[in-house]
């Protein structure tokens, strides 16, 4: 038939098309090299004999280029902790609770998800970084399976779940490391189920077995009418905000917008009582948030125009800290009541430990007992000495925000030092980085491997692939009840020997 044979004929002649360009280049290669004028670019798309050679040449490592490296999403692990040390101290605290169950858990829960990492049994080739299987073949990637997620319909949870997944996802399939096979599961709300992965967690000893993820925006956030988008672009945004306004040129005013009944449970008076103690007063621009038209809302780069900037938790915890501790501003709260993963980072000193170092009196014995409230003894610690700090906390009452403000700006060497520390580390250092994002995600997966012992009872189950599962999400326009056994895996693997 004319078509099939001239569809042949188009084979043939696109074959040896291509077996006469690779030979050219071949020699091409060959020549060049012996010319010594071969180019580093080309090498690594033709010449791909030493891939750790050629990563090396094509990506700035953390030492050659720190900036050009926060963005990169293929830190091997031992680039990840010498990137950013610290950047996993609530992973490694959450590992030293020891080994746990992995049970099926309830899979109507709201904003639960269950899931499953599976490396395909793939190890490092014997030479270099690239992966290879048990058959020696190149990398198959790390999959990420959907076993369980709850029939939510809120567009909160249906938009972080989706962001959670994608960053898992990502973060699996940039790691030029093998990860471990495990079953995880994560909450979105703030009442996470024992054994998971969330957002927060109590910044005090609990029996929860909580293990902090990423928040959600390091993906992207969608918030009133208008996007955040990813962290990165917020970063772009605040860097541009930062590079006009000089800390002189930024307001003197504390600045908060917020919605006043949402309310920590450690603190159930903490906004109104903000509310209150700010009320008419002319250092500060503290309002309750109007989403209309003309209202009061700020974008979240333009917090940082302030040189003072409030935060405040939600019923745990909220949302806006990492993009406040991008700021070189200095970031006021009451003592945190939850801790997340950028909230780690954080190294605050107490209103009355600040302001009595001011003083130049000897503050040894103000700080034996600045806990504010000794009944919960905090995991973050708090610092004695401002030129560590990067965060001041007041009383949840703020009736002395006044005098820390008019502190501050007596002291303006003060609250500049406390402000360049947050920016220093969460921005300048990376934390808040792509590449932080990816390291940290590897982190939890790897330790979090290692101590859960997944139970017999999730049996055959396999769950469904994540591809297919976000896609039939978006389809539905809903969330729709996934659970329980869905497919039997294909083929039985065999382990490597
Ligand atoms: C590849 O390059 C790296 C870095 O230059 C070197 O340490 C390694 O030995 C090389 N491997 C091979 C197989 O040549
Ligand atoms: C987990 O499941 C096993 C088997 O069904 C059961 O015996 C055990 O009590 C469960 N453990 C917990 C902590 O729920
Ligand atoms: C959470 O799970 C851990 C490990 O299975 C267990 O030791 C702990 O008691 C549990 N905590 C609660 C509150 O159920
Ligand atoms: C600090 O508080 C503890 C417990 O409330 C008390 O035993 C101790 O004497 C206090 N120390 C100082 C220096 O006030």
């Amino acid at each position: 038939m004319p078509f099939n044979s001239r569809h042949l004929h188009r084979t043939t002649l696109l074959g040896f098309t291509i077996t006469a360009f690779l030979a050219i280049a071949f020699l091409f290669n060959e020549k060049n090299v012996q010319a010594g004028l071969f180019d580093q670019a080309l090498a690594g798309q033709i010449a791909l004999t030493n891939i750790s050679e050629s990563r090396s040449k094509k990506y700035p490592t953390p030492d050659s280029n720190p900036e050009a490296a926060y963005k990169r999403l293929d830190l091997a692990e031992k680039e990840c902790t010498d990137t950013f040390p610290d950047l996993t101290r609530d992973i490694i605290e959450a590992s030293q609770r020891g080994e746990f169950l992995l049970n099926k858990s309830d899979p109507d829960y709201k904003g639960f998800v269950q899931g499953r990492i599976n490396d395909n049994h793939v190890r490092r080739s014997a030479h270099g970084n690239s992966l290879q299987n048990c058959l020696g073949i190149l990398t198959e990637s790390v999959k990420l399976y959907i076993l369980s997620t709850a029939p939510d319909f809120t567009p909160e949870i249906i938009h972080q779940r989706t962001a959670i997944l994608h960053q898992i996802h990502r973060a699996i399939l940039t790691s030029p490391n093998p990860l471990p096979d495990t079953h995880f599961a994560f909450v979105i709300n703030d009442n996470p189920r024992n054994n998971s992965w969330a957002f927060s967690r109590p910044n005090k000893v609990s029996s929860h077995n909580t293990w902090l993820m990423p928040l959600f925006g390091f993906w992207s956030w969608k918030s009133h009418s208008t996007g955040l988008g990813t962290m990165e672009e917020v970063l772009d945004r605040i860097r541009s905000v930062e590079d006009s306004t000089p800390w002189e040129k930024k307001s003197n005013k504390v600045v908060w917008r917020g919605t006043p009944w949402f309310n920590p449970l450690g603190y159930q008076h903490l906004r109104q009582d903000l509310l209150k103690a700010t009320k008419e007063q002319p250092w500060a621009d503290v309002q309750a948030l109007n989403k209309d038209a003309g209202g009061n809302l700020l974008s979240i780069e333009d917090f940082c125009k302030h040189k003072y900037v409030i935060y405040t938790e939600g019923v745990t915890y909220s949302g806006r800290l990492p993009y406040h501790q991008a700021c070189k501003s200095v970031l006021i709260t009451a003592p945190l009541t939850h801790l997340t993963h950028t909230a780690w980072w954080m190294r605050p000193i107490t209103a009355k430990t600040l302001m009595a170092s001011g003083a130049q009196k000897h503050t040894d014995e103000a700080n034996a007992n600045q806990t504010m409230h000794s009944h919960f003894k905090p995991l973050l610690p708090t610092v004695l000495d401002w030129k560590q700090a990067n965060a001041i906390y007041v009383d949840p009452s703020f009736t002395d925000l006044g005098s820390v403000i008019s502190f501050l700006e007596q002291n303006p060497h003060i609250a500049k030092t406390i402000s360049r520390n947050q920016r220093e580390v969460l921005v300048m250092r990376g934390y808040l980085s792509p590449g932080a994002e990816s390291c940290y995600w590897r982190a939890l997966i790897r330790a979090w491997a290692g101590q859960a012992i997944i139970s017999d009872e999730w049996g055959e189950d396999v769950g469904i692939r994540f591809e297919e599962w976000i896609t039939r999400e978006i389809l539905h326009g809903k969330s729709e009840r996934l659970r329980g056994k869905i497919e039997l895996e294909r083929s039985a693997r065999q382990p490597c020997r």
